[in-house]
């Protein structure tokens, strides 16, 4: 009988070595040394041996109990303090890492960065308007007259009577010259907004960059040789910069700007002399000041740069373009 009892204490240490977690564990305890549990179990039998024997098999069992017990205790012990939490597999070193995820800014993250080093380094404050503008600086400012067709080509989002999407940087001129003491240099950069039929190069929503200068004598000179500087650090040294005549109402004369590339000529945006209309609405006598102006799409530049053909591509977020950057 007590060959019962040794066997059945050696199944009970093998299940607890095999217990893989606290509460398979619990579960052996449960089976062998619980109340109604299977060492248990074997005293029960004890009224069937002759008496000689009872005395010697109620100890044996009592000892398989105690080192039972023992030994549970101490698997109870390394399971709670072993390195490897319960259930995770162990580390295997021998496996490749992950590499981490790197990110990098947007094409047009960069374009705006380099256009903005550039103007600070000619002497350009760089300067912010709202993407939600008044009418007065959208239009009226820049010397639109109400109901004027040059503002079709505009097509606005408005908000309010007399509130839109700006639908060109352009309108931080009337915000903020009047703040200013000319002489002034200023830029911005930012998102503009327009209601019209999107297309490979036209967006809804797309970038501008807007400089302007006002001192005592400024000439188209002073103007074709900022783009140029610009143009060259753009685009490289060998660039040419390419102005024909063209219509903007805040300027007179206006130009339509454009670059050499590869061959053929890439329509960068407007400038011209800031009209003295405007001069005047701000609080500056055309007698005494003048001033250039330009504005440029930015969403072109990168397009451009690296023969990306949709300008919608720029807007999608896919990261099979934005790796390739
Ligand atoms: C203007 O917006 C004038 N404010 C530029 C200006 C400033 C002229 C100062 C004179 C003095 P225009 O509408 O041509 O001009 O737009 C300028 C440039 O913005 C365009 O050449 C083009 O590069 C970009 N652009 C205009 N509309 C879109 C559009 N829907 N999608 C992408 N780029 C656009």
């Amino acid at each position: 009988m007590s060959d019962a009892v040794a066997e059945l204490k050696a199944e009970a240490l093998l299940a607890i070595s095999a217990a893989a977690d606290a509460e398979a564990l619990a579960q052996v305890e449960r089976e062998y040394l619980g109340r109604k549990g299977r060492l248990s179990s074997l005293m029960r039998g004890i009224g069937k041996l002759p008496a000689g024997e009872r005395p010697a098999f109620g100890q044996a069992v009592n000892t398989a109990r105690q080192e039972v017990t023992a030994r549970a205790a101490e698997r109870r012990e390394a399971l709670l303090s072993g390195p490897v939490p319960s259930g995770e597999p162990p580390l295997d070193v021998t496996l490749p890492g992950r590499a981490p995820q790197v990110g990098r800014p947007h094409p047009l993250a960069v374009t705006f960065d380099r256009v903005a080093a550039v103007l600070t380094g000619l002497g350009f404050q760089e300067m912010h308007g709202p993407e939600v503008e008044e009418y007065q600086y959208n239009f009226a400012a820049l010397n639109y007259p109400e109901e004027h067709p040059a503002m079709d080509e505009q097509m606005s989002f408005y908000l309010a009577e007399d509130l839109l999407l700006r639908t060109q940087t352009t309108a931080l001129q009337g915000r903020v010259m009047p703040t200013l003491e000319p002489p002034f240099r200023v830029f911005t950069l930012g998102r503009c907004f327009r209601y019209e039929a999107v297309d490979a190069t036209h967006s809804h929503t797309f970038h501008q960059v807007d400089g302007f200068m006002v001192d005592h004598v400024v000439s188209l000179a002073d103007l074709k040789g900022t783009l140029a500087a610009l143009a060259r650090e753009l685009f490289g040294e060998e660039v040419e910069v390419r102005f024909r005549p063209d219509f903007f109402p805040f300027v007179e004369p206006g130009v339509e700007i454009a670059v050499s590339s590869r061959g053929g000529w890439l329509e960068l945006g407007g400038a011209g002399l800031i009209h003295p209309h405007v001069l005047r609405y701000v609080g500056l006598d055309p007698e005494a000041w003048s001033g250039f102006a330009f504005g440029l799409g930015l969403d072109r530049m990168p397009m451009h740069a690296h023969g990306i053909r949709d300008i919608r591509l720029l807007f999608e977020n896919d990261l099979r373009l934005l790796r390739q950057f």
